[in-house]
């Protein structure tokens, strides 16, 4: 297949679902952006700091021959974002996004509800997370083979727009189960190109993932082999996609183990030439210097004062908690360990106060509507059931607020991080590194991040709320001089692999 390309030709590409800036859309018509945060901005912010990438960005501002350093494609998630598109044609304006260079595909909404909320978020995060109710769900039926066509459509536009703004010989990135296909449908385009994927969830097991019909899992699998590398989270999620590869396409694909045990697998697959693709482990940690600068801001000084009047009483220790409203992240459970907590072990009532921030997520998904009523309910039941006039044993926010986060990250005695399955969680590694007094940490044994942080954390089964109240009360009663030291040792290994090396070394990879 041949693609045209664009004017400009970049270097490096990363290719994400949602991209580093979003619109809002005024009732006058005024557009505002909206920055995000993470791994892949300060990644991607990155690139001038790798030599090779340095001296491309020079020349390409020097010369001003259409070379571009980096461009990141992502797709216009609503109003706001597709007037953007229309009123720039989809190259966003430098300023709004930080100085990077960003391609928004405006994908007709139809067809990207479908990709988004009815494959990637209803039955890709589904498969991953292991969240169906198996009973009754899933139903892979004609309604579904119509999204899955979306989903294919959705992840050919990402794959187009690529291929036409691709240097040479350019590495491109791209992320997560959104995009599945992409590699697979790159290399078709352009097989010059240097592809890496990377998975930001779990991987289920072969047998969980072998719920979705044959031809959806081979597709799947055969999209991100198309990948001269497939990178996962941890060596659990990695080892999982390789099972399920060699489940799902058979003898069409060879596992080789290199020798040295490093963390390199090689799969191969002969129908694609006996292509090989390198299975890796990224591990992505916290952004230690950005954190800490952040958290010391007078916007995060004020809301540590609101909080503290909510907190109460000077001596009450605080059990903390950030997240999505995300099924995955097991809130419900984590409230009723909270309340067995306080019903098993009278001495901790008026002594502690859970500081549990809920904000919205995939809100037009009724399941996730309905579970962020569940947390509100349960919260509530809480509060009337133990509170007294001076103590509000929950106190719950919804609205999403980063400096209020990072207020309760410095004033938390316990975090508790419980998913039921997460890829890593960055929260199990920011507030160790924010915390003020140094705090002890709740942690369940299937998120990602439990392979680097378990040996000093609280272990938990997500699914145990005994066991879990069990640790609540073990991290409130730790002695102060073992939970500052406990907390230095996961800030150590939350920081190990900051964003920008993670982002560089997967280039360097790449770029081999
Ligand atoms: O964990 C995968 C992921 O894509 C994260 O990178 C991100 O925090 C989350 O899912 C966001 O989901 P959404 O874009 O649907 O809000």
């Amino acid at each position: 297949m041949v693609s045209e390309r664009s004017a400009v030709q970049a270097e490096v590409l990363v290719a994400s679902n949602r991209g580093p800036v979003s619109y809002g859309l005024g009732e006058d018509g005024g557009l505002t952006a909206k920055r995000g945060g993470g791994g892949l901005v300060s990644g991607l912010s990155a690139i001038g700091q790798s030599t090779r990438g340095a001296e491309r960005l020079d020349e390409g501002q020097r010369s001003g021959d259409g070379q571009a350093d980096a461009v990141w494609v992502c797709a216009a998630l609503g109003d706001g974002d597709r007037e953007a598109v229309r009123r720039t044609g989809g190259v966003l304006d430098p300023g709004d996004t930080g100085g990077q260079r960003v391609r928004m595909l405006d994908i007709p909404a139809e067809v990207y509800a479908a990709a988004y909320n009815g494959i990637a978020n209803s039955v890709l995060w589904f498969v991953h997370h292991m969240l169906y109710q198996t009973p009754l769900e899933p139903v892979f039926d004609a309604e579904f083979r119509a999204q899955w066509a979306a989903y294919e459509t959705y992840n050919a536009a990402f794959a187009d727009a690529l291929a036409e703004s691709a240097a040479d010989g350019a590495a491109v990135l791209v992320q997560d189960y959104h995009l599945a296909l992409v590699p697979g449908m790159l290399r078709e385009r352009r097989p010059d190109l240097r592809i890496a994927h990377f998975s930001h969830t779990p991987w289920a097991p072969a047998e969980y993932f072998a719920i979705l019909p044959d031809d959806i899992q081979r597709q799947l699998a055969l999209g991100i082999l198309g990948a001269d590398r497939a990178n996962f989270l941890t060596r659990r999620w990695a080892e999982n996609f390789l099972a399920c590869a060699e489940t799902g396409l058979g003898g069409q694909c060879e596992r080789v183990r290199p020798e040295d045990g490093a963390p390199g697998i090689v799969a191969l697959v002969p129908e694609r030439k006996a292509r090989t693709t390198w299975i890796g482990v990224h591990g992505l940690g916290a952004d230690a210097a950005f954190l800490r600068e952040r958290a010391h801001r007078p916007d995060v000084e004020e809301r540590m004062t609101a909080l503290r009047a909510q907190i109460g009483g000077p001596d009450r220790k605080t059990i903390v908690r950030v997240d999505r409203t995300e099924l995955s992240k097991n809130i419900v459970r984590g409230m009723l360990a909270y309340r067995q907590l306080l019903a098993d072990r009278p001495e901790w009532r008026e002594r502690v106060v859970h500081v549990a921030f809920a904000y919205p997520s995939r809100q037009d998904l009724a399941v996730y509507r309905d579970y962020t009523a569940e947390v509100e309910r349960v919260a509530g039941e809480i509060n009337a059931e133990y509170g007294t006039p001076g103590w509000q044993p929950v106190v719950l926010h919804v609205k999403d607020d980063f400096a209020r986060s990072l207020a309760a990250y410095r004033l938390a005695d316990v975090a508790l991080v419980n998913p039921i399955r997460d890829g890593m969680n960055l929260v199990a590694k920011e507030i160790p590194v924010v915390s003020d007094a140094g705090c002890a940490l709740v942690l369940s044994r299937e998120a990602g991040a439990h392979e680097e942080l378990g040996a000093h954390a609280l272990t938990v089964n997500p699914y145990d709320v005994t066991g879990t109240a069990e640790a609540l009360h073990e991290a409130l009663s730790m002695d102060e001089g073992e939970r500052a030291a406990r907390c230095e040792r996961l800030a150590a290994a939350a920081t190990a692999l900051p964003p920008a090396r993670w982002f560089l070394d997967q280039l360097q990879e790449l770029r081999g």
